[in-house]
């Protein structure tokens, strides 16, 4: 795992479009892994900002995001549907039939984890996938206690995660309970990994995920095992890693690195 320290969102947002921009000038076809929440709006603004430029093309990209929540229309201003349609596709030239994203208001859900594993498998696998994290460490909406080898199916979701959650929606009791999510599993085959988070309320998350032990209990700390993981991070965010001064010294000293 490489961790990086913005000094400012707006330095975190164009690090992770640039991971982005970088993928897609090598790859015009990459398949990219999409995730909601509040930490990855400052990169949709940048990818947006870029396509307008003409900086960035998405007419050959295919996505595929992480998670839905249960029993929402996609019409619902929550809906990740909705969400990634406001934020990031209806700015940009993704040909719609190219967008992935878990239904959750499919009658069959198993069948349609199923059809998204496989979906993802036939378009190459994920080239970049983008992470944001929970407070209690997840990643996707994979709760604590979830299979490192989990595929996409269908979650409860953690009390503290309704209760997280809860700000987005008019009372806690219209949050759903369901999730369904890519696993732990599906997750860690992207190729490479860019993992996002801001703000004191990640600080005890992320020092659990990148210096904790490898556990289903923070299902973020997986992507220790991954080859390819670089996670980005405000001050606040980064505030409780003990290795910060060995993170920021790799990051000083990495321009001066053998390239081969
Ligand atoms: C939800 C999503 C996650 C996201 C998390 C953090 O639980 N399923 O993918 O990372 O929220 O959201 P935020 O970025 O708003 O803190």
């Amino acid at each position: 795992m490489e961790v990086i320290v913005a000094k400012t969102p707006a330095d975190m947002a164009s690090a992770a479009a640039r991971e982005v921009a970088n993928v897609l000038n090598a790859k015009p076809n990459a398949v990219l892994g999409m995730a909601t929440g509040s930490t990855p709006l400052g990169l949709y603004q940048e990818l947006v900002r870029l396509h307008k430029k003409g900086e960035l093309d998405f007419s050959h990209v295919t996505t595929f995001n992480l998670d839905e929540y249960v029993g929402l229309p996609i019409t619902h201003p929550q809906s990740y549907h909705y969400f990634m349609h406001e934020h990031l596709f209806r700015h940009i030239n993704i040909p719609p039939q190219n967008v992935h994203i878990p239904s959750g208001t499919t009658t069959n859900y198993r069948a349609f984890c199923e059809w998204y594993e496989q979906r993802i498998k036939q378009c190459g696998g994920i080239d970049l996938q983008i992470l944001g994290i929970g407070t209690d460490g997840h990643i996707g909406f994979n709760e604590p206690g979830s299979s490192l080898t989990s595929r996409t199916r269908l979650k409860t979701l953690a009390r503290q995660t309704i209760d997280d959650n809860a700000r987005f929606f008019k009372n806690r009791d219209e949050v759903p309970i369901y999730a369904i999510t890519m696993g732990v599993g599906t997750v860690l085959e992207s190729k490479e990994i860019v993992l996002l988070a801001n703000g004191k309320k990640k600080a005890e998350a992320i020092a659990a995920a990148v210096e904790g032990p490898v556990t289903s209990m923070i299902t973020a700390s997986a992507l220790q095992l991954h080859p390819s993981t670089r996670v980005y991070l405000d001050e606040e965010a980064a505030s409780h890693l003990k290795m910060r001064e060995y993170f920021d010294w790799v990051q000083e000293k990495k321009p001066g690195a053998p390239q081969a």
